[in-house]
């Protein structure tokens, strides 16, 4: 579709809420107005009505140690209690939980009363280790129940967990292992993978073999029969163990602001940062935007959340926000072509799905494929759709509404972070008429603001500046695990302590609505995954051929952004050309993982440098997505670009 027919097409659909979804719809207008006129008593209420506390709390906020937030305090819960014994209680125990979905077909149908037993015999397994409130343990596992059970186990005993997602290489689950210190790891032999089992154990092992690896125990669960190698005193089979152990486990209720998890994500930096999150704040802010932001209604939705529980989304939107709800939900370990691209259609219309929350890149992907895919199966049990990790484009946002959602579904565009724990701006379906491409606004009980250069406010429309937030919330992250000094510097100083930066751009439209543009850090987002450019230069700098490197994120159609990297190669070193460019980027994904691997890497003789030496990725940029370059002005040696563009077009006439 051309951009005219675009916005001709745009003008004429009626996007504003259906009569029919706003009087069921758990959002209503007037939540905005409440949380208006009394911030803290808007989220002391959410917290009261959608928890069930051991102790109620007596302060909602304590923000006198700002930029560290107490949310709920003097509160206690028990967050595993919340996301499954309180359902069982309430006499909800059949009631479904979980429909996994293997890759390969097999499925397993898990209730809540089943739930309560397996995450009480993980506890107990946990437990049995010398795992206790207070230790760290890592989880580096596929999609697959016991995941969840794991997940659910720590938060039960007060370990908080540190999820690793099962793409990363040994080296960075290494330094993630280290830096929170986790003393048991929980794993798999292997995935399932396009029908081929994956090692993950392997990594596992490579990983700890560091001398200064924190270590004592992995925990191994069978998923692919595959063979592993093998040390008795440290590796325990969860058939073993877990299977033996009783399934009943007390849990124990933890202050509202004991460390739930910690989450590793790319910043600015070579080094990953351990997002921390706390329990009653966390737990508050997520059950509450899945079910006013999903609309999820748990006697009856089917609910599936397509992300990894390696990544935030999974957190907060797989397991902890809908089952805190006492939702029934789809887990699906595959990928969406395994064996076939109508997979995802299949499954929703198996279990009919009513509420599906994904990313841009697969719908993307999906329309790639083409519509007449997803036509094949029945997808009218679908009545909410989400989107979520990068911008959505008007176009897969209007596809993503006719073929997927029936032209009738309300699309909910959730702008967050893994530091925000949860939504922070989306519409509400059944309040808001939609705007496709736009997250809109920010949810009750959130403000934001769009800072100019100077940092002043300012609402005036295309406008492009960046956004922050304005007041604490409840699932805000509590800091940088073990690093207090870069939660201040990377947060609360770019536009002073009033302001959480977020490190995305952003603009209004003209009727208020809030755009958001992508980061303005040195933070790429590739299918909906954070990377860091500094971390994958100093991956290909590890590499003894290399000198220097610079890597850009470059448009991309499918995947949003994509990796591009420009190398020196060390004056001893020989280019081998495309033999030396793979050597380079398995480098990078025996380093990072094979998420960062580069699209594209160049060798070149120089990197452009303004006089102080800071590398102008904005001229890289240019040249990887075939622009022409921009003002070179600033550059210590002008002609510079030339060489690279020189360079560059022999290449390309090899
Ligand atoms: C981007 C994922 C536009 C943004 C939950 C943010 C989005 C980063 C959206 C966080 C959206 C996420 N529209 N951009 N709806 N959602 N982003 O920590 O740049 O993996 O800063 O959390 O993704 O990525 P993270």
């Amino acid at each position: 579709m051309s951009d005219d027919s675009l916005s001709s097409h745009l003008h004429e659909m009626d996007l504003s809420p259906a009569a029919e979804f706003t009087a069921q719809a758990n959002g209503t207008a007037q939540m905005y107005d409440d949380a208006e006129a009394d911030h803290e008593g808007f989220w002391a209420a959410q917290a009261r009505e959608r928890l069930t506390w051991a102790t109620d709390f007596e302060q909602t906020l304590d923000w006198s140690g700002a930029p560290f937030a107490k949310w709920y305090v003097g509160g206690t819960l028990n967050v595993a209690y919340n996301c499954v014994d309180r359902h069982v209680e309430a006499g909800h125990g059949d009631r479904v939980a979980i429909h996994f979905e293997g890759e390969r077909g097999d499925t397993r149908t898990i209730t809540y009363a089943d739930l309560q037993k397996e995450v009480a015999k993980a506890a107990n397994a946990l437990e049995s280790l010398g795992v206790s409130t207070g230790d760290r343990v890592a989880i580096y596992m596929p999609m697959i129940p016991e995941t969840v059970f794991t997940m659910l186990a720590c938060a039960r005993i007060g370990a908080p967990h540190s999820v690793i997602f099962g793409g990363f290489s040994a080296e960075a689950l290494h330094t993630r292992i280290a830096d929170a210190e986790a003393r048991v790891v929980v794993t798999t032999d292997g995935q399932w993978r396009r029908g081929k089992a994956a090692p993950l154990k392997a990594a596992v092992v490579a990983a700890i073999a560091h001398d200064d690896s924190p270590v004592e125990k992995v925990l191994v669960v069978k998923r692919t029969d595959s063979e592993v190698e093998w040390d008795d005193q440290r590796d325990v089979w969860w058939h073993d163990l877990v299977e033996a152990q009783s399934d009943t486990h007390e849990a124990r209720p933890m202050d509202s602001e004991h460390p739930l998890f910690i989450l590793y994500t790319s910043g600015t930096t070579g080094k990953p940062k351990g997002i921390f999150h706390t329990t009653g704040g966390y737990l508050t802010h997520a059950a509450y935007t899945n079910a006013v932001v999903h609309d999820l209604h748990p006697e009856t939705d089917v609910y599936w959340c397509t992300a990894d529980v390696g990544w935030v989304t999974g957190h907060s939107y797989i397991v902890y926000g809908p089952l805190a709800n006492g939702a029934t939900q789809v887990l699906y370990e595959g990928t969406p072509d395994s064996p076939h691209q109508g997979r995802w259609w299949e499954i929703v219309e198996k279990y009919k799905v009513s509420i599906l929350y994904t990313a841009p890149t697969a719908i993307r992907t999906f329309m790639k494929w083409g519509a007449d895919i997803p036509a094949k199966s029945d997808l009218s049990s679908i009545r909410v759709l989400g989107s979520v990790g990068e911008p959505i484009n008007p176009e897969a946002w209007l596809w993503y509404r006719k073929h997927i959602g029936g032209d009738r579904a309300p699309i909910v565009d959730t702008w967050w972070q893994t530091e925000t724990g949860a939504i922070m701006i989306s519409p509400l379906p059944g309040v808001t008429t939609l705007e496709p491409g736009s997250a809109q606004r920010p949810i009750p009980g959130i403000s934001a603001e769009i800072l100019d250069d100077d940092g002043q406010p300012f609402t005036e429309p295309e406008k492009v500046g960046y956004l922050v937030l304005t007041k604490p919330w409840p699932g805000m992250l509590r800091g940088i695990w073990g690093d207090p000094d870069r939660y201040r510097e990377t947060y609360w100083s770019r536009f002073g302590p009033k302001y959480y930066f977020a490190g995305d751009g952003a603009k209004y439209d003209a009727k208020g609505n809030i755009w958001l543009l992508g980061r303005v850090d040195d933070v790429m987002n590739v299918s909906g995954h954070r990377l860091s450019t500094a971390e994958i230069e100093s991956a290909l700098v590890s590499h003894p051929s290399v000198a220097e490197a610079a890597v850009v994120g470059a448009a991309d159609e499918t995947t949003g952004q994509a990796v591009c990297a420009f190398v020196i190669l060390r004056g001893e070193a020989v280019d081998h050309g495309e033999e030396t460019v793979q050597e380079l980027r398995n480098h990078v994904a025996q380093e990072i993982g094979p998420i960062a691997k580069p699209r594209q890497i160049m060798i070149v003789p120089e990197l452009p440098k303004t006089r102080s030496g800071k590398i102008m990725r904005r001229l890289l940029k240019d040249v990887a997505e075939n622009r022409e370059v921009g003002d070179v002005t600033t550059l210590a040696d002008s002609s510079v670009m030339s060489l690279i563009q020189q360079g560059m077009s022999a290449d390309s006439a090899d």
